[in-house]
C-alpha cells in the first residue's frame, strides 16, 4: 500500500483512536498504561521498530506479542489484504516525522469518556452563551 496523504490520515486516526492509549500518539508509549506494563510500550520512533520490515510490523499488529500486553488487532480471515493494519504500518513509519498539527488532530479521535464529553459540552454551552443550559449555570 502506498504512502499518501489520505492512506497516512487513515492510520493516523486509526492509532489515535486503538493504539495511544498505551503508545501514545507520538508513538513514544509514554501513556499511564503504556510506562507500567511489564515490558513497556516502547518509543516505536526509535531504531528498534523502524528497523523492522514491514510484514514484521503487520505481522506484529495483527497477531500481537504473545505474554506481553501488546493485543491482536484485526479481522483473522483478512490475511495479507487488513488494510487497516496496512494504513498502521505506513503510519508508524511516518511517526518520526509527525507535525504538532498531527498531534493536535490525533487527539481529536482518542478514546474519551461520557465525563469528558460532558464537561466539553458545557464548555461549548457556554461558550455559545447558552448559559440556562442544565450544568452550565452557576449559581451561589
Ligand atoms: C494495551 C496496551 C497496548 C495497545 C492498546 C497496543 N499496544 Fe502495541 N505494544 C504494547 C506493548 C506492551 C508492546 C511491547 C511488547 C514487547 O516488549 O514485546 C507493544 C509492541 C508493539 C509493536 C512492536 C514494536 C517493537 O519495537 O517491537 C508494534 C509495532 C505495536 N505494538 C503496534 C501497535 C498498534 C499499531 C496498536 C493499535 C492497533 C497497538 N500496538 C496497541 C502495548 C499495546
Amino acid at each position: 500500500m502506498p504512502a499518501t496523504p489520505e492512506t497516512l490520515v487513515e492510520g493516523r486516526n486509526h492509532l489515535a483512536d486503538h493504539c495511544a492509549t498505551c503508545h501514545a500518539n507520538n508513538g513514544a508509549g509514554e501513556t499511564e498504561i503504556g510506562r507500567n506494563l511489564y515490558p513497556k510500550a516502547p518509543d516505536m520512533r526509535q531504531t528498534e521498530t523502524q528497523s523492522l520490515s514491514d510484514g514484521e510490523l503487520y505481522y506484529i499488529i495483527r497477531n500481537g506479542i504473545r505474554m506481553t500486553g501488546m493485543p491482536a488487532w484485526g479481522n483473522p480471515e483478512l490475511g495479507d489484504s487488513d488494510s487497516d493494519s496496512w494504513t498502521l504500518v505506513l503510519f508508524i513509519r511516518h511517526l518520526p516525522h509527525l507535525t504538532a498539527a498531527d498531534e493536535m488532530e490525533m487527539e481529536e479521535f482518542n478514546p474519551k469518556s461520557n465525563a469528558e464529553r460532558e464537561e466539553e459540552q458545557q464548555e461549548e454551552n457556554f461558550l455559545n452563551g447558552n448559559t440556562n443550559k442544565e450544568g452550565a449555570s452557576h449559581e451561589h
